[in-house]
Formats: C-alpha cells, sequence, structure tokens
C-alpha cells in the first residue's frame, strides 16, 4: 500500500529551492515537457495558494510576462510583478477581476484548483468536477487562439466526458501523471495544447 509521507523527497526539495510549495515541482515538470509558458506569456493560475506554480511560472515568462493568480486563500508568496485576487473563482465578480487583471487574451491557464476534501467521495469528487468546469469555463473566456491549459483532475466516473470536453475545445489533448505526484494519488493533469477559435454555438 502507498504510505503518505508529508516531509518527502519534493517536500525537502521545495525547501531547499525556497519555493512554497512542493505542487511547483509538477508544474515545472508539466511545462518543461509541454514546451507552453514561454517568455512574456500571460498566464492565469487558478488556486494559486500557497503560490509555487506562481514561482516556476513567473520565471518561464519571465519580467514581460503577465501573471495573475486566484485563490479562495490568502497567498503569502508572491513572486514580483505577479497579480494575486483573493477571491471565489465561482463567483462570477471575482472571474471579472481576473480576467480585467490579464488585461488580454491569455497564452495560457493553468489550474491546480482542489476543494477541502471531506473524505465522501461522492461530495469531493462532484466538488472537484465543479471546480474543473469553471476552469474551463474561465480558460474558454480568456485564452487566444491557439493558447494552452494545465487543469488537475482526478480519475472518476465523469473522466471520460471531461477529457472530450476539453477535445472539443484544443486540437491536442494529453492526460499525464507527474513524477512529484504523490504516490497512491489518483490526481492527473491534463495538458491541453492548441486552443480552438472561440465559438459560442461550442
Ligand atoms: C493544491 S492547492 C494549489 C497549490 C498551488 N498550485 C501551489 O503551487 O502552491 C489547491 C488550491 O485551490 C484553492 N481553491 C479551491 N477552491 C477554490 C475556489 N472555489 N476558488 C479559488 N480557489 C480555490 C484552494 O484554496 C487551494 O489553495
Amino acid at each position: 500500500m502507498a504510505t503518505y509521507e508529508p516531509r518527502d523527497k519534493y517536500y525537502r526539495k521545495a525547501r531547499e529551492r525556497g519555493l512554497p510549495s512542493r505542487a511547483a515541482f509538477k508544474l515545472e515538470e508539466l511545462i518543461e515537457r509541454a514546451k507552453i509558458a514561454p517568455r512574456g506569456a500571460r498566464i492565469a493560475d487558478l488556486g494559486c495558494a500557497p503560490g509555487g506554480w506562481l514561482a516556476i511560472l513567473a520565471r518561464a515568462a519571465g519580467p514581460a510576462g503577465r501573471i495573475v493568480g486566484v485563490d479562495l486563500a490568502r497567498c503569502t508568496n508572491v513572486p514580483a510583478g505577479v497579480i494575486v485576487i483573493t477571491g471565489d473563482i465561482l463567483d462570477r465578480a471575482t472571474v471579472e477581476r481576473v480576467i480585467a487583471g490579464l488585461g488580454g487574451a491569455a497564452d495560457l491557464v493553468t489550474s491546480d484548483l482542489a476543494p477541502k476534501l471531506t473524505g465522501i467521495a461522492m461530495r469531493d469528487e462532484a466538488r472537484s468536477h465543479e471546480l474543473l468546469i469553471a476552469a474551463r469555463q474561465f480558460a474558454r473566456r480568456v485564452l487566444r487562439p491557439g493558447a494552452a491549459m494545465i487543469a488537475k483532475v482526478f480519475m472518476g466516473k465523469e473522466f471520460s466526458r471531461i477529457v472530450a470536453e476539453f477535445e472539443r475545445d484544443f486540437e491536442s489533448v494529453a492526460v499525464t501523471r507527474t513524477v512529484a505526484t504523490r504516490p497512491g494519488s489518483s490526481e492527473l493533469y491534463i495538458v491541453a495544447k492548441r486552443f480552438r477559435r472561440r465559438n459560442e454555438g461550442r
């Protein structure tokens, strides 16, 4: 059986590199493999606290990039130049604030959104799904044609439908695990590239 080791290799590595969370290594691996997040990119990071992904995105996009993070929780590690909004992505007013912060069409939307787990499988799965739908709707509003998205997804009964929905919006969709994901976790990431032109009828 997989064991949960809170202070594992990635936790220690994050401490050594001054990164606020071990989650940073997951994104570092994903953007390196997919070759997304170029210098100067405009990026929205959904579920950004405590700021591990923001650190990786800020480094990848450089000073000419524009990065806006949003989370229910206050983000205490905000890289220079990054805008962070405290709010609920399910709330329309928060969505508008993130869009205003971006100031133009995005090259990449990342979502590591995850609900506080209750241990009640059906409820946790429904809540995760709701967050993923919100992330995808947000991406559809802000991405420029050709842009990309990375989103956390948990294996569940809606899994095939979720992937099919991404395939409608993007020309290339891959589902992957990261090396830094804890053993035994059902966490996966969708890496979707080449956003198709927005079409309200879709
Ligand atoms: C796994 S953590 C993100 C870790 C982050 N990517 C990092 O590298 O530090 C998931 C985050 O999703 C946030 N979250 C959950 N539901 C949310 C919602 N409705 N709106 C905004 N953020 C939400 C949580 O507060 C939590 O901080």
